[in-house]
């Protein structure tokens, strides 16, 4: 057990609860039925009376191995993250595809933060995010890199390889991921798609007509020149790689961004991995939970579900959770609370004292 009532952990080791209460009183802890003792306080009182007990940690007991059987796996959209040098287009690339103008009213031209939109095209849908170029963002590259089934590697072709690209092919290749070059700013003067292609070869990016493994388009995401071309080429991609999940399951995915909001408090954007997610379902995200009070689609529209390979914002969390976190629904609220709240407590004591130990009438205190 952990952080059992007094009265709970009397029941677990067949004990009379007034005699547990004897005991932690002679330990110097005045405690009622309800109150809850901790691991160690348990520990010791269960010695004290002769017993032997191992507390397991909610972390162990809600551990969960997913498995799905062939039967429950269903086609799934792909999930696409646009990576590359700061300035060689990648949110304009995205503009062009969304017809959107997020990258005119970023602050200084530059974006800092991971973004998720969904685009359908005949009927199928994309789910793209857009991560930051400059050089500063590396962990939101390599978050990027982690929950996505293929990389677009923007190159600009008047710009060639630059150190974020290569970054990027590195992240590709640490999670696995398949890349597709998309060459931008064909349009402009000093633009040379091929050398783009050569300079790449360096890095084992070859293209296919070359005898390689990556698909290339060359692409003006300001002319919106072969746009189509880019999409048709991300599908081919999606198609080899037959994606799959089950959607009749507990949601489970990571938080890719998160927030707190001044009128609707912490929002997490999410990406489902597994399952679906509907509004009242309880979740932990990190040390963060909660019941979903609302599901808000990136277009801002509230929605009654969110599947496999969906983003999307959920409101109802206590505390605002760290981008890459894992989330998970569980079947019972309490469940929900009791791991989040453990890893909210260890994480707090971490941060208390990580030099001096700490003794156990400090952890006492806090009860
Ligand atoms: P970061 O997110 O900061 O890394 O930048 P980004 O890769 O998202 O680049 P962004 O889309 O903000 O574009 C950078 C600049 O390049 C902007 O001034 C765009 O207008 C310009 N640009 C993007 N695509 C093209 C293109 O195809 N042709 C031309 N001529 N300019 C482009
Ligand atoms: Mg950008």
């Amino acid at each position: 057990p952990q952080g059992a009532s007094v009265s709970k952990f009397a029941e677990l080791i067949s004990a009379q609860p007034n005699e547990v209460i004897k005991r932690l009183f002679m330990l110097g802890q005045v405690l009622t039925l309800t109150q809850s003792m901790s691991d160690e306080l348990i520990e010791l009182v269960a010695d004290d009376m002769g017993r032997k007990v191992r507390v397991v940690s909610p972390e162990e007991e809600f551990a969960v191995v997913y498995h799905d059987s062939d039967d429950d796996l269903k086609p799934r959209p792909p999930v696409v993250t646009v990576m590359g040098h700061v300035d060689h287009g990648k949110t304009s690339l995205l503009d062009a595809i969304r017809d959107t103008g997020v990258a005119q009213g970023e602050a200084g031209g530059i974006t800092q933060h991971i973004g998720a939109s969904v685009v359908s095209i005949d009927g199928r849908q994309i789910t793209f995010i857009d991560t930051p170029g400059h050089e500063a963002f590396t962990a939101m590259r390599a978050r990027g890199a982690q929950v996505t089934d293929i990389i677009v590697l923007v190159v600009a072709a008047d710009d060639g390889v630059m150190p974020q690209t290569i970054e990027a092919i590195n992240h590709a290749r640490a999670a696995g991921v398949p890349i597709v070059v998309a060459v931008n700013k064909i349009d402009k003067p000093g633009a040379n798609p091929d050398r783009v292609r050569q300079e790449l070869v360096s890095y084992e990016v070859v293209p296919e007509e070359w005898g390689g493994t990556n698909m290339f388009v060359e692409v003006s995401a300001k002319k919106r020149l072969h746009i189509d071309d880019l999409l048709e080429t991300i599908l081919l991609q999606a198609d080899v790689l037959e994606l799959r999940a089950n959607p009749d399951a507990l949601a489970s995915g990571f938080v890719i961004e998160a927030n707190l909001d001044k009128g609707r408090g912490p929002v997490a954007t999410v990406l489902i991995q597994r399952g679906t997610l509907k509004p009242g379902d309880s979740l932990v995200a990190g040390t963060s939970y909660g019941r979903v009070r609302a599901l808000v689609d990136p277009r801002g529209t509230h929605v009654d579900a969110a599947g496999p390979a969906d983003p999307v914002e959920i409101l109802g969390l206590n505390s605002v959770p760290v981008a890459g976190d894992e989330f998970r629904v569980f079947e019972d609220e309490r469940d929900a609370r009791k791991l989040a709240e453990e890893r909210a407590l260890r994480e707090r004591l971490a941060a208390q004292d990580a030099k001096s130990h700490m003794s156990l009438d400090d952890l006492f205190g806090r009860i």
